[in-house]
């Protein structure tokens, strides 16, 4: 049972933790980690914790391609992920097997973070840089050639608070998607709040947070984010 090599593992990892004699064995016990994940690579098994929040975390992993999307978490772990151009191109595979869809020539840099990708569309040449959280519950869509940059998060849920006989934790999630036109600018750190619609040749500025809908052709910033101008047809190539 690989939860029975689990379980002797953190007794034994708890206990040289807790009387102070990691480093004796920390090279022993780094390699039972890469024991687990070679397991795991070999076999697709993953044991699913349970939901902490009383989501749907579990049905989200269930439905999802998990081994895929393990794999790429793993991929993004190692130095290989580095190699930019190479790295590039194997996520646009998984990206392809594991979104609902993905357009041609997208660039998903390191460390994009998702549920299970099932609840994911990209368009076309999309964009996202390092760092990304894409909270997929449930669906993200991002037009084609808007550029998402670091440190971005895409939430689609938030937490219920007005029952006060239980604790926010417990009182369960509430859904909504986010929509992100084509040709937009979402800057770095920027929050976008469940529910949002952003339109087309949009910007929004760095470090902002989204909380309502942002019209076609606008530059939107600040916490929460109000509208600086409108994009006009000034310039053409
Ligand atoms: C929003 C942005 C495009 C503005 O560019 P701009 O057209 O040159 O506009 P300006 O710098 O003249 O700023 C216009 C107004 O927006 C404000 N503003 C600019 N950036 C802001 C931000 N991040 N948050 C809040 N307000 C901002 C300016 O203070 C200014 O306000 P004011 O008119 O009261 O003085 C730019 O600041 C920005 O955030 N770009 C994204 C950068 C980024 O994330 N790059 C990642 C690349 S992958």
């Amino acid at each position: 049972m690989v939860e029975d090599h689990h379980e002797a593992f953190l007794r034994e990892f708890g206990d040289l933790v807790a009387t102070g004699r990691l480093p004796e064995h920390g090279r022993d016990l780094f390699d039972r980690v890469f024991a687990i994940s070679n397991d795991f690579l070999a076999t697709g098994r993953v044991a699913l914790a349970a939901d902490p929040f009383r989501g749907d975390d579990r049905r989200l992993a269930e439905d999802s391609d998990l081994y895929y999307v393990m794999f790429w978490r793993m991929f993004d772990r190692t130095p290989a992920a580095m190699i930019q151009d190479f790295a590039i191109k194997v996520r646009r595979i998984l990206a392809a097997r594991v979104f609902r869809s993905c357009g041609e020539g997208v660039v998903i840099h390191h460390n994009a973070l998702f549920s299970s990708g099932r609840n994911i569309e990209l368009g076309d040449g999309v964009f996202i840089n390092r760092d990304v959280m894409l909270d997929d519950r449930t669906d993200i869509s991002i037009g084609s050639h808007t550029m998402i940059a670091a440190g971005a998060l895409i939430e689609t849920h938030g937490h219920a608070y007005d029952d006060v006989s239980q604790p926010i934790m417990h009182a369960g999630r509430t859904l909504a998607p986010v929509a992100i036109g084509p040709d937009c600018l979402i800057g770095f750190n920027v929050a976008i709040m469940s529910g949002i619609t952003v339109g087309r040749r949009c910007i929004v500025a760095a470090n902002s947070v989204v909380t309502k809908d942002v019209p076609d052709h606008t530059i939107v910033g600040g916490v929460p984010a109000r509208k600086i101008k409108e994009i006009s047809a000034t310039k053409s190539a």
